[in-house]
């Protein structure tokens, strides 16, 4: 196991009702003028944003709004935020939504305090300082709500990038699976592969002696597979939607990461696919996941795939023939994410091998390094775009 170092301060008020308590947590970390940040509707209908606004006006909290946030955010609106919490002395951030907001107001929460553009976080400037966020989540996929990361896209050239930082940390997440029940089923599947994901960029490593986090990913992974088909089932399974909501919270705040490398290529090839296609970030994994483990396993050896392969999906250990096991691993993936209805072709998602050059250079444009596990060239992220196809 490696060296490390883990902080990980959120405050965590997990169950029903939990919404109820914004205001008082809200105060509780200083805040005393939010600015409230959602997206495109979702918290208007099922009266989430209402009930917010009431808890603020009880804790005596001042707020301005900005809704509006795209899936996959983009910087218009960040730079729109950043000017309206200026000039509103916003000293605290509160998204109410998925992934997306969050990293929206966590891209403002740097903005504001910083005198140069937000982007140069984006693109390699150390995260130091930002405004405190909370959050409240509406949807269980990206982890946001306790990770480190803020995923976003700047309009001019279209690149997605993350920031990093414990600042970027929320000082709370308030999280009422409940909430996740209006999810349509394409956000529910898309968010049960990103989970799973974010467990994969961690399994597949090279870092020896890590069984306590190979076991917790397993454990994540299993729990996802089993309460992900429940939820798509019966999608107001209340304790399938906690399972889920508690999962993605684990398996991206780094507590089953630490001590290990991570290879995170897959993600970074997936940034190519929403960006050009609209596809959700957990659909974009689905088609990518199953080529980038065949190539891995071409280039990496078995070892990695037939612990996969037989302890998260339960396949016989062929001993003759461990690759044989390995492929059957795969393909049990693949089949899962098929099932719960997400594509797994670039094809399906509309695009050619013709766009390929373009994900490349945009995918490496002044970002030289992708993956560890599995090191990437232009070249091999081109052949594993062209299996995905
Ligand atoms: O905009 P509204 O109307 O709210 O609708 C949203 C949106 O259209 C809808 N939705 C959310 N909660 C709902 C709901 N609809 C009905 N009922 C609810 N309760 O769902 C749609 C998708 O929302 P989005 O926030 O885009 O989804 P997700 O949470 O999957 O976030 C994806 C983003 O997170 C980034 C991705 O790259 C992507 O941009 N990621 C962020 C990470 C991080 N910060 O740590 C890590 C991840 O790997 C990921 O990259
Ligand atoms: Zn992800």
């Amino acid at each position: 196991m490696d060296n490390f170092t883990f902080y990980s301060p959120t405050y965590f008020l997990f169950g029903k009702e939990t919404e109820k308590q914004t205001g008082e947590y809200v105060k509780k970390y200083g805040g005393h003028k939010v600015l409230i940040h959602y997206g495109g509707g979702s918290v208007k209908r099922s009266g989430l944003l209402d009930r917010v606004k009431a808890s603020l006006d009880e804790a005596g909290v001042e707020y301005v709004e900005l809704g509006g946030v795209a899936p996959n955010p983009k910087s218009g609106l960040i730079y729109e935020g950043i000017e309206l919490a200026r000039k509103e002395n916003v000293d605290f951030l509160l998204p109410i939504g998925g992934g997306s907001v969050i990293d929206s107001a966590k891209a403002i929460a740097l903005g504001v305090p910083y005198d140069g553009d937000f982007w140069d976080f984006y693109t390699g400037k150390v995260v130091e300082e930002a405004l405190p966020v909370g959050t409240i989540v509406t949807l269980a996929a990206s982890g946001s709500e306790g990770s480190t990361d803020s995923v976003v896209t700047h309009e001019d050239g279209m690149h997605k990038r993350c920031a990093d930082g414990d600042i970027l940390r929320p000082k709370f997440s308030i999280m009422n699976p409940e909430l996740t029940c209006s999810l349509p089923p394409y956000q529910t599947a898309s968010g049960v592969t990103d989970i799973i994901a974010h467990c994969m960029e961690r399994y597949f490593s090279h870092t020896q002696g890590v069984e306590l986090t190979d076991r917790l990913l397993e454990a994540v992974m299993l729990t996802l597979i089993k309460e992900g088909k429940r939820a798509m089932a019966d999608p107001s399974n209340y304790d399938a939607r906690a399972n889920i909501m508690w999962g993605a919270t684990v398996a991206h705040n780094n507590i089953t990461g630490v001590g290990r490398a991570q290879d995170w290529g897959t993600h970074h090839m997936e940034n190519e696919l929403s960006t050009t296609y609209g596809c959700s970030h957990g659909e974009g994994l689905a088609v990518l996941f199953p080529s980038w483990m065949r190539y891995a396993l071409k280039e990496q050896g078995p070892e990695r795939f037939v612990m996969f392969a037989t302890r998260v999906w339960g396949c016989e250990m062929n001993f003759e023939d461990p690759e044989a096991t390995a492929l059957e691993g795969i393909e049990k993936y693949e089949q899962f994410i098929k099932s719960i209805g997400m594509r797994t072709s670039i094809s399906e998602l509309g695009g050619k091998e013709e766009d390929i050059p373009k994900l490349v250079e945009s995918m490496f444009f002044e970002a030289p390094n992708h993956g560890s596990f599995v090191q990437l060239t232009k070249e091999k992220a081109a052949e594993i775009y062209k299996m995905a196809l």
